[in-house]
């Protein structure tokens, strides 16, 4: 028998129904207010909070004294209904409260580094003191409920895909590079010095080798290691939903991929979603949004003016299409209004994302007013209002530049206008497919081609004959999933031949003796009856923000790394032991830790 008293209910358990009997409660100490003839102290549990009431009388008695927030107790005593008009509507078991006739101190609780229990004062606590004392942190409801959506959204989908004939498999963790566009951790061999594991970038080899293995079905709630620059939605350890399977074609997975996930949103939450996904190829993606990864619950759809532009006496638009590169517009509705000075932080926002600069039309009754006004007829622009569906009051953001770093420039100011004009709906969850994505893209710096998903995507057969003449316009058999602007999945048909596997490779510059020796496994594995085969990988830690309505990934992991990586709680990575070293065969070279690694989502 337990030397305490265990409980008979959770805090968050009694009602109306349990006044008159003797229950047992064990929780923390949420507050504690003394009422001089009445102390009155909120137990916590995970199911919840009860009132617990103890008379003066009884305080000393039950030793209650000292306690303080954040003790941990064993309380026991009657249940009653509170006294009319002390009920708390508020509450789910405020009808009722427990008188104490027995208190246990489980523990005892030093002063706390942030108030816990206060949800609107924690909102200003450092979060850096939250994480390293996070064990405390999630105490919170607000903390509890994520890991607990966390863990039906894995859940359900674990009870999709078996009922799909999937199999959960698990790869190893200790392995060798899979290029994902990121720095790899490396795990140093005491075998062998001087070689090391590469922790999995995501699991793409093995489930490539599972399908070639005949598993056919397989998933996995996975975890993928990155060394890449930090942002609100990225981790360098994250999770993913991976999933391949054989003898099927783009569409079975894209399908699989909708009904599961708006399975797992139906099922937790009251969002909204479009149905079904809208398909949008890449060009279409980057014509109408200038970026292939569209916030669809607003239109403000991007356009371009080349045409009404070309005889237009503007220096600045004239340069530009002499150069080949476009003018292109995003409508701001009402920003006519806006001041100069305002005006002139969204030229400096524009700039801040490659733009040499923004002109504008502000749309007034009295005519159009801004630089490039004076250079166009008022029959252009009212063209140009007509093509940017834009009214009097609205504001015509124009960015004449190279057609990417105009994209770019766009793309950003229309989520910014899309912000300010409160048109980014939390309550809508619009996913949609990006699909047709190129092969590969070229690197300007490095001169060279990089593969636009992973170098194991497969390209449309009828691109093959473009690998020699144009590889930039060889379309790939790929596919993303984004969520209001967010990417939230990557996937693709994958090359099962050898010779088409090492044209890729050749075509990135991978010379075939580094072929052999990074990708031999695979290219082996092609010539012994590999299958047709695909899948995608959707981000678990991304669905759940989508879920919560939180911009910050650190909410919804129980102990996620801060800035460059770092656990401020375990307080790694930490130095290793001198002998350590030595087994190890290392020895440390002092050099400035480079900048973070690429990425490409
Ligand atoms: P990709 O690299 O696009 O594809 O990753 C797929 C999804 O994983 C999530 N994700 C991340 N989440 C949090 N922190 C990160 N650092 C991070 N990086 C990626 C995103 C992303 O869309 N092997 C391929 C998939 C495939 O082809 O099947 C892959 O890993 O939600």
């Amino acid at each position: 028998m337990a030397r305490w008293k265990k409980r008979t209910h959770g805090c968050g358990e009694l009602r109306k129904e349990h006044v008159g009997r003797d229950v047992t409660l064990n929780g923390w100490v949420h507050r504690i207010r003394d009422h001089g003839d009445l102390v009155f102290i909120n137990l916590r549990d995970r199911t919840g909070i009860t009132q617990i009431v103890v008379r003066a009388d009884d305080v000393e008695r039950l030793g209650l004294r000292d306690v303080k927030s954040e003790y941990v107790l064993s309380v026991t005593g009657p249940v009653h209904l509170r006294q009319p008009g002390a009920e708390n509507p508020a509450m789910p078991t405020g009808d009722i409260e427990l008188e104490a006739r027995e208190i246990e101190v489980l523990n005892t609780c030093k002063v706390l580094p942030f108030p816990v229990s206060d949800e609107r004062q924690m909102q200003s606590v450092n979060e850096e003191l939250r994480i390293k004392h996070r064990y405390i942190d999630l105490r919170r409801p607000s903390m509890y409920e994520r890991l607990e959506v966390r863990h039906k959204v894995v859940k359900l989908i674990r009870d999709f895909l078996h009922e799909r004939g999937f199999l959960e498999v698990e790869t190893p963790i200790m392995t060798k590079a899979t290029p994902e566009g990121a720095r790899d951790y490396v795990v140093p061999y005491r075998l062998a010095p001087g070689k090391f594991y590469a922790l999995p970038q995501s699991p793409q080899q093995y489930k490539q080798l599972l399908m070639v293995g005949g598993v056919e079905r397989y998933f996995q709630i996975a975890r993928c290691f990155r060394d890449e620059a930090q942002r609100a939605d990225r981790q360098p350890e994250f999770t993913q939903l991976d999933l391949e399977m054989s003898f099927v074609e783009q569409e079975d997975i894209l399908s699989l991929t909708e009904e599961l996930t708006s399975s797992v949103v139906r099922q937790l939450s009251n969002k909204e979603m479009l149905s079904p996904w809208p398909r949008l190829t890449y060009d279409e993606a980057m014509e109408r949004f200038g970026t292939d990864k569209p916030d669809l619950r607003f239109g403000l759809e991007l356009k371009t003016l080349n045409d009404l532009v070309a005889d237009s006496e503007f220096a600045v638009f004239r340069s530009v299409l002499d150069s080949g590169g476009v003018v292109r517009a995003v409508r701001y509705p009402g920003g006519a209004s806006l001041s100069r000075r305002e005006i002139e932080e969204l030229v400096e926002f524009a700039k801040s994302f490659g733009a040499k600069g923004m002109a504008y039309l502000a749309l007034t009754d009295e005519g159009a007013k801004g630089a490039a006004a004076k250079h166009l007829s008022e029959e252009r622009i009212a063209e140009i209002a007509r093509r940017c569906e834009a009214e009097n009051g609205d504001l015509v953001c124009i960015v004449a530049d190279a057609k990417a770093v105009a994209d770019e420039a766009l793309a950003r100011l229309r989520v910014e206008i899309g912000s300010r004009c409160d048109l980014r709906d939390p309550s809508k969850l619009y996913f949609c497919f990006i699909t047709d994505f190129p092969l590969v893209l070229w690197n300007e710096e490095e001169q060279r081609w990089d593969s636009s998903h992973h170098p194991f995507t497969m390209p449309h057969e009828e691109d093959l004959p473009l690998f020699d003449s144009d590889p930039g316009r060889i379309r790939a058999q790929c596919y993303d999933v984004v969520c209001n602007g967010v990417e939230w999945a990557s996937g693709s048909i994958r090359i099962h031949r050898r010779d088409i596997q090492a044209k890729v490779f050749d075509l990135l510059g991978i010379d075939a003796h580094t072929q052999v020796d990074r990708f031999g496994h695979m290219l082996e594995a092609f010539e012994y009856g590999a299958p047709p085969h695909g899948g995608i990988a959707p981000g678990i830690d991304r669905l759940v923000m989508f879920l919560m309505g939180d911009e910050n990934i650190r909410e919804v992991i129980a102990f996620p790394k801060i800035a460059a990586g770092y656990d401020p709680l375990m307080d790694s990575p930490a130095p290793i032991q001198d002998e350590q070293w030595e087994e190890l065969g290392l020895a440390l070279r002092e050099t400035a830790p480079k900048d973070d690694g690429g990425q490409k989502d």
